[in-house]
């Protein structure tokens, strides 16, 4: 079934059509990489230009690329709190295509996932995250708690709160007071599957997911005991999510430590080494 995922992914390999316009995109794109051996060197070699903004992808063929994806993460990107997909429409745009190149570059590992976007360039990975940062769509009521009450309020009390005797800060200094994210590139962390949050903050601590250097999650993971990690992902997946899980536009205050590929949102003095 992946294989023809991906033929829906990368329509070059499949009917014309709508898909015709994204294998133009497709190739297009890659031209753009290898032209500099044909065409003449333009004037004194200027310094790596900003690259040129992508051009806008219609919404049709954006609706035919990303078909493959909503095999797994639900009808337009919008998965349920049960089961495992994380849901990744409405994330903050640089946060998803964060994701997309740790997949492609080996920084995370889902291996059907990885199978699909292998060959994509980055380019073509930052549109589709767009895509998905800009839907707005209603997040279903959260499943009903699942750990004793007391379980729950170790993982309240880190998330708000954090440990300063064993140095870990509150989630909440970069996830946002509200636990939405912040733009471009800090998640949210609610609407997510128990289970989801479980494994990512497990395979943080034994090296299985890694971000953009400095790793601030897996500093901060490797902090967090087994029991941490259960109580802080039962706590967040019974949560509801408030203002309709728009990240916020920026922190109160500046983040505890320095995290890679954000480096849009500022860092505490202490931390900013
Ligand atoms: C075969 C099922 C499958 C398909 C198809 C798939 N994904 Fe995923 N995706 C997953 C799973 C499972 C995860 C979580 C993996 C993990 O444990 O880290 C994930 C994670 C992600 C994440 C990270 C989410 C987060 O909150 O960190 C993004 C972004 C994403 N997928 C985008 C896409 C896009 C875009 C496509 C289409 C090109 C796609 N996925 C196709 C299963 C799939
Ligand atoms: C210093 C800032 C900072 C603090 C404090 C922090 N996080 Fe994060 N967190 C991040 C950043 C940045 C990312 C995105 C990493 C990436 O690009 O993969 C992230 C990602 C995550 C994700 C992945 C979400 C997804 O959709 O896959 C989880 C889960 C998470 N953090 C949980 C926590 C928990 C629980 C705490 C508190 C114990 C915490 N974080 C504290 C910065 C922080």
């Amino acid at each position: 079934m992946i294989d023809c995922l991906r033929g829906l992914l990368r329509p070059v390999f499949s009917a014309p059509g709508a898909a015709a316009l994204v294998a133009l995109a497709l190739t297009a794109g890659a031209a753009a990489q290898t032209v500099p051996a044909s065409t003449p060197p333009a004037a004194p070699a200027a310094p790596a230009a900003p690259a040129a903004p992508a051009a806008t992808v219609p919404v049709s063929s954006m609706s035919s690329r990303v078909l493959a994806c909503t095999a797994c993460h639900g009808k337009e990107g919008r998965a349920t709190p049960d089961g495992y997909f994380p849901r990744i429409a409405g994330k903050p745009a640089g946060y998803l295509a964060n994701q997309l190149l740790n997949f492609r570059d080996g920084r995370r590992s889902y291996p059907q996932m990885t199978y699909l976007i292998e060959h994509l360039t980055d380019d073509y990975l930052r549109e589709m995250a767009e895509h998905f940062a800009a839907l707005d769509l209603p997040y279903p009521p959260p499943p009903a708690p699942q750990a004793p009450a007391a379980v729950l309020e170790q993982g309240r009390k880190l998330v708000q709160g954090g440990d300063v005797a064993r140095n870990i800060p509150a989630c909440v200094a970069c996830h946002g007071a509200a636990m939405t994210g912040v733009t471009p590139s800090i998640p949210g962390l609610l609407g997510l599957p128990r289970d989801y949050l479980n494994s990512q903050l497990g395979a943080w601590k034994t090296g299985q997911r890694g971000a953009h250097l400095p790793d601030c999650m897996a500093d901060i993971a490797r902090q967090l005991t087994p029991d941490d990690v259960s109580a802080v992902s039962a706590w967040l997946a019974a949560q509801p999510v408030a203002a309709g899980g728009k990240p916020a536009r920026t922190l109160p205050a500046a983040m505890p430590a320095r995290c890679g590929g954000v480096a849009e949102v500022p860092v505490a003095a202490a931390a900013a080494r």
